[in-house]
């Protein structure tokens, strides 16, 4: 077995690393580092990843242990925008880490603080915005648009808070303009008795979303055009063909997931709420999930052994291709870096735009059960 200092360090984070030896350099750094280190682990990370982590958990969980964290480093094995909340809750003299820079999120980058200003724009020539309509970004987005939120009397939602979020929101304003998924919105309002012909989506290519005055009027909610490519590939079909082979079996969703396989789902909840939901459940229980495969792929492993059936949603396989930038060898450098007292891949939001930021999710953790 490789100690730490029986091979040689890792200068460059992608090179070629034996998996055990990097396993073993990881736990030896993170021993070094003791309490100066804190490492946060999001659901969808890939187990050679997910099993460092000191906390797991969704995004609400995450965003939790992030502001409570007392650690000098708070090293994020998640994507961009989870580092971003880090940096924003945590203290100044706290630094944020994610170990590839590149591990973003597809849905995150369907809207940006341009696109959004306009969209505000365009709906001040037919109500006036600040006094109709809260801004509600899902936490999935850039610090940027949580700033936008911030500062026109808005919030951030999760995928556990949206619903207390939206109530929140509707206290405020008749209206809500929710970005950038159109699924968590539509789904949350649906479940909250919002008519399908009330929540209309915006198209950011077009002018005035490519909405007439009259549906813009009389819209409770505008749904910003993102989603998530990971969770677009659940079918309803796949729920029925599923539910043919085996009638008794319980369906479960993220509502990330269209409103069509969420209608179909017993269950639909964050993260975290499905695997507790499935933890919960009855020994001999067959579960269909919709949502990412690294996480189905843990909950199989972790109930099989209390003969629950664990099954993903989709015929394809469809990761995360983002969340599984983060790897071992990116881990093990930024690390191995920080013990050599050098700090890569810092995730820092800029402080105009991190106060506004805080602002909405405090507004957001304020109102979160
Ligand atoms: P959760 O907050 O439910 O973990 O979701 C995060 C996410 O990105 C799901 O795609
Ligand atoms: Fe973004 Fe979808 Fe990946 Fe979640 S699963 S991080 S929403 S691309």
């Amino acid at each position: 077995m490789a100690s730490s200092s029986a091979v040689e360090k890792i200068t460059d984070p992608f090179s070629i690393q034996d998996d055990e030896s990097c396993q073993q350099r990881i736990l030896a750094a993170k021993e070094a580092l003791g309490e100066r280190l804190v490492i946060l682990g999001h659901h969808y990370q890939r187990e050679e990843v997910f099993r460092h982590a000191d906390f797991s958990g969704d995004s609400l969980k995450l965003s939790r242990q992030a502001a409570n964290a007392k650690a000098e480093f708070i090293v994020f094995c998640g994507v961009h925008f989870m580092a971003e909340v880090a940096d924003i809750l945590s203290r100044p003299e706290q630094i944020s880490i994610i170990p590839d820079q590149n591990a973003g999120c597809s849905m995150a980058d369907m809207a940006d603080l341009p696109q959004v200003e306009r969209a505000w724009q365009e709906l001040s020539t037919l109500l006036d915005p600040e006094e109709s309509i809260t801004p509600v970004t899902y936490i999935n987005s850039a610090a940027d648009l949580k700033g936008f939120c911030g500062r026109h009397g808005g919030i951030v939602c999760t995928s556990t808070n949206a619903r207390h979020v939206l109530e929140w929101s509707f206290g405020q304003r008749e209206k809500v303009l929710f970005f950038p998924d159109q699924h968590l919105g539509r789904n949350t309002g649906a479940s909250m008795g919002v008519p399908l012909d009330e929540m209309v989506v915006w198209d950011y290519d077009q002018p005035m979303g490519g909405l007439t005055q009259e549906e813009v009027h009389k819209a409770k909610i505008i749904l910003w055009k993102g989603f998530c490519s990971v969770h677009q590939v659940f079918k309803p079909e796949q729920i029925e063909q599923f539910k043919r082979l085996y009638p008794e079996a319980k369906i479960i969703a993220h509502p990330e997931s269209s409103y069509e396989v969420c209608q179909k789902s017993d269950f639909v909840g964050s993260t975290e709420y499905i695997i507790q939901t499935i933890a919960d459940s009855a020994p001999g229980t067959r579960w269909l999930v919709g949502t990412e495969l690294n996480l189905v792929n843990r909950l199989h492993e972790q109930f099989k052994g209390e003969g629950k059936s664990v099954h993903f949603m989709s015929p394809t396989i469809c990761m995360c291709s983002t969340m599984f930038r983060i790897d071992p060898p990116h881990l093990l450098w930024t690390l191995e870096s920080l013990l050599e007292g050098q700090v890569v891949n810092r995730v820092e939001v800029v402080e105009g735009v991190a106060e506004q930021a805080r602002l909405a999710l405090q507004r957001m953790l304020e109102v979160s059960p």
